[in-house]
């Protein structure tokens, strides 16, 4: 009969050894190690088709232009401001799943705003974790959430029908899906 260490040896050699791969996010460049690209990028939530392998990876060089400038800092400060929001609502929701959900999305909107200021070239923005800025009721935040989602998703919109950059095209169609999946965990909740 096998013992535990033969047992982990064989694992290690037949599955992580052999078959874990390095993909890459297109969107917010971060690391993903497995043997198949997960459905959803676990930091910025991109879908699927933006992780690729990390090999293939080539960072587009383009030439920002003013509305897209002007466009990703208006995102940015939607970004940094639904973090901060996403974080005061994890702190006071009543039951484990949404505190879950809620600190996952602080998380996911944070890493947005890192996506944009890598496009502007320029340094992070603070993102408090305890500001005062929502309801200390858990119904009213799922209602401000869809709320505040809604709204990224209708900016994000214009601003994607006024880029002409490919790689900013390509971030804020991503986003937009991303919105739009968070918006479906609050629908119907309030
Ligand atoms: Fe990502
Ligand atoms: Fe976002």
């Amino acid at each position: 009969m096998q013992n535990t260490t033969s047992l982990n040896f064989y694992s290690f050699n037949c599955r992580w050894v052999d078959y874990l791969k390095v993909f890459k996010c297109k969107i917010c460049q971060e690391g993903y190690l497995g043997d198949a690209p997960p459905t959803h990028c676990p930091f910025c939530g991109a879908h699927q088709q933006y992780m690729i392998e990390a090999r293939d990876f080539e960072l587009p060089e383009y030439t920002l232009t003013d509305v897209s400038r002007r466009n990703l800092e208006e995102a940015l400060d939607l970004e940094v401001s639904n973090a901060e929001f996403y974080f005061c609502a994890a702190d006071r929701a009543d039951n484990v799943a949404d505190a879950t959900m809620f600190k996952r999305l602080g998380k996911v909107e944070s890493e947005h705003a890192s996506t944009i200021v890598k496009e502007l070239k320029k340094q992070s923005p603070d993102i408090s974790r305890d500001r005062d800025m929502c309801s200390n009721m858990n119904l009213d935040n799922l209602e401000e959430s869809n709320q505040r989602e809604t709204n990224a998703i209708r900016h994000y919109t214009r601003f994607l029908g006024e880029a002409t950059e490919d790689r900013i095209k390509e971030i804020f169609t991503a986003i937009i899906e991303i919105e739009k999946d968070h918006l479906s965990l609050t629908d119907g909740r309030f």
